[in-house]
């Protein structure tokens, strides 16, 4: 037997659509589409099936339903699906199966349906405890429909994080201190919290063009902002254990520390990514990002991958590096060494030691928290080697 894969085994499934499109998202999700629901249990079906008959002997710990807005997704797809990937592969007991919902489109009974399908986690997208900051997200629901949904996903499931955006357009400091302390009276073991990123190609990007996102924080109290969210995690028993991601001792999201800890996941659905070893060489997958494409694919040539790289050492190396710097784990020195035949440059681990961004124990090399502000830069300067 094979085996199991270093950082773990997991299955992501994308559901492609949205009730509409916000305009800060760069995620592939599209809109007013009828859909269906055979058709995508059947496309769903056939890829794990192919994933299957490739892939080495594996067994999956995490399924993770990520968009889009899989909330929309009728309750017998989500079904099939997992009914699907437990026929093709072995399933640990304690199986992880991650939901993420919008506030908008959560009904208690069809909670109670995901939770009957297999579903046990959930991650709901609040966004904001502001009604002013929802309409300036482009959001549809309220905090009234967020605290609603919440209580009915924390009523159905016993693992429940919700999603908030921070350092948007006017929030002072003390909005926001305000606003997380609400956050956490309300939380369970989890919360992922992400400072606004304009991406290119979103209508938010178009309007900052036009000069017109105005009332975004500067660096210094986007920096001030991310410290207190650091300050409030910890004192509330949440600390971050990724730049973004807050949980209670062992209820991180398994699914995503598979991403962070070099992981395989096989990556199934529009746009999906995978990494997966076959036949004990590493590949990069990615699915056909078009919806009807990829259902037309997937029936009509047994496949929705739209490309399929062979990963180099080095390639390997540098993502186990980027990704799991990002955790406050950090990355095993070993591993990271016996993906790429040689170590981390210790001039520069030297010289970022001193400066006290980065440090080492029990064979983990991690960011401090004075690291952590800078670490787009010091990746890319341990990275460029
Ligand atoms: C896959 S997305 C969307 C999940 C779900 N459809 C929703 O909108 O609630 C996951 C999370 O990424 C975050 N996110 C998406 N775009 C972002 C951006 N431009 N800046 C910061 N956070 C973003 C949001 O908090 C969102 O809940
Ligand atoms: S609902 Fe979520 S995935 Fe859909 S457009 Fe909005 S942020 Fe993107």
């Amino acid at each position: 037997m094979q085996e199991q894969a270093w950082g773990g085994f997991g299955v992501y499934l994308h559901w492609p659509y949205c009730e509409s499109k916000c305009p800060y998202c760069d995620f592939n999700s599209h809109v007013g589409q009828s859909i269906e629901p055979d058709a995508w249990i059947s496309a769903f079906e056939a890829e794990i099936s192919r994933y299957a008959t490739q892939s080495d002997e594996r067994i999956v710990e995490t399924i993770y339903f990520g968009g889009g807005t899989p909330s929309l997704m009728p309750a017998k797809i989500v079904a099939g699906a997992i009914d699907a990937i437990r026929k093709a592969w072995r399933t640990v007991n304690d199986i992880e199966i991650t939901l993420e919902a919008n506030p908008g489109s959560v009904d208690a009974s069809r909670f109670a349906d995901y939770r009957a399908a297999g579903v046990n986690r959930i991650s709901l997208g609040v966004q904001a405890l502001d009604d002013r900051s929802l309409k300036q997200l482009g959001r549809r629901h309220s905090v009234y429909d967020a605290l609603k949904a919440l209580e009915i996903a924390q009523n159905t499931f016993d693992r429940v994080s919700f999603d908030l955006i921070y350092a948007r357009q006017d929030q002072s400091l003390e909005d926001w201190q305000k606003e997380l302390s609400r956050a956490l009276s309300l939380a369970g073991d989890h919360l992922s919290l992400y400072q606004l990123t304009v991406e290119d190609g979103t209508a938010f990007a178009e309007r900052a063009a036009r000069g017109g996102l105005r009332g975004l924080p500067d660096e210094d109290l986007s920096a001030e902002m991310y410290e207190l969210t650091q300050e409030l995690c910890c004192a509330a028993g949440l600390p971050a254990y990724e730049v973004s991601n807050h949980s209670r001792k062992g209820s991180e999201s398994r699914h995503n520390m598979i991403y962070w800890r070099g992981g395989e996941y096989i990556g199934i659905g529009p746009g999906a990514h995978g990494r997966v070893s076959l036949k004990g060489q590493r590949y990069a997958t990615e699915a056909i990002r078009n919806p009807s494409e990829w259902l037309d694919a997937v029936a009509r040539l047994s496949s929705g991958e739209k490309k399929r790289e062979a990963l180099q050492s080095d390639e390997i190396a540098l993502e186990y590096l980027l990704m799991s710097l990002r955790t406050t784990e950090g990355m095993n020195l070993k591993r990271y060494e016996a993906i790429s035949g040689r170590s981390v440059s210790p001039a520069k681990l030297d010289d970022l030691s001193v400066l006290g961004l980065l440090q080492q124990e029990n064979g983990y090399l991690s960011a401090t928290p004075k690291g952590r502000l800078v670490l787009n830069a010091i990746l890319r300067d341990i990275s460029d080697d």
